[in-house]
């Protein structure tokens, strides 16, 4: 299988303007650009990882993992398309915005769209609250974050595409969960 032991295909989905795109590209590109493209339709990235298992799994090698990262739009207009790229993907990363109590009132819808559209009734998701950066305007406490990811039963990140902070965590988190 060329030059990787395993394909992992994840996807970001959230809201449109929560630094989905920014999340993927400090990710990959470990770079920022403050200029908001929103994305039409669906993208991808890819990144080369060597992942080792937290749980002591492959005899404690690394495996060449080649990560596919999806970037689905967060505009409505494209939902029918982008939800049609749910059942190929593995794990998950459901993004909101921390100056954003919209985009996290949302997390309930997105992850509805997931019961229907996800490869199975429960996959492996992660929450990010983006934007960590942004403190100032904050409109989301960590603390009631941290209580709906906890109700919900999954991990919560505060993350910053911008300075990059928990990034990389929280995407190796979702590695965890999947290998
Ligand atoms: P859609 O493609 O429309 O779904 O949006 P998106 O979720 O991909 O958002 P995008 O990554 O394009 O980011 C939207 C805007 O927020 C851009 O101007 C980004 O530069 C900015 N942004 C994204 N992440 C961060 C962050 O962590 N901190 C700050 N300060 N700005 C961010």
């Amino acid at each position: 299988m060329g030059d990787y032991d395993y394909l992992i295909k994840f996807l970001a989905l959230g809201d449109s303007g929560v630094g989905k795109t920014s999340f993927l590209h400090r990710y990959t590109d470990n770079s920022f650009n403050g200029q908001f493209i929103s994305t039409v339709g669906i993208d991808f990235k890819e990144k080369k990882v060597v992942y080792k298992s937290a749980k002591g799994g492959f005899g404690g090698r690394g495996q060449r993992v080649l990560l596919q990262l999806w970037d689905t739009a967060g505009q409505e207009r494209f939902r029918s398309l982008t939800t049609a790229f749910f059942r190929d993907a593995m794990g998950f990363i459901l993004i909101f915005d921390i100056t954003n109590e919209q985009s996290f009132l949302n997390i309930r819808d997105w992850l509805s769209q997931l019961k229907v559209h996800a490869y199975c009734e429960q996959p492996d998701i992660i929450i990010c609250g983006n934007k960590g950066d942004l403190e100032n305007r904050r409109q989301v406490s960590t603390a009631r974050a941290k209580q709906l990811a906890d109700q919900l039963g999954l991990p919560y990140f505060e993350t910053s595409a911008c300075t990059g902070v928990n990034v990389e965590k929280s995407v190796d988190c979702l590695l965890d969960l999947v290998m």
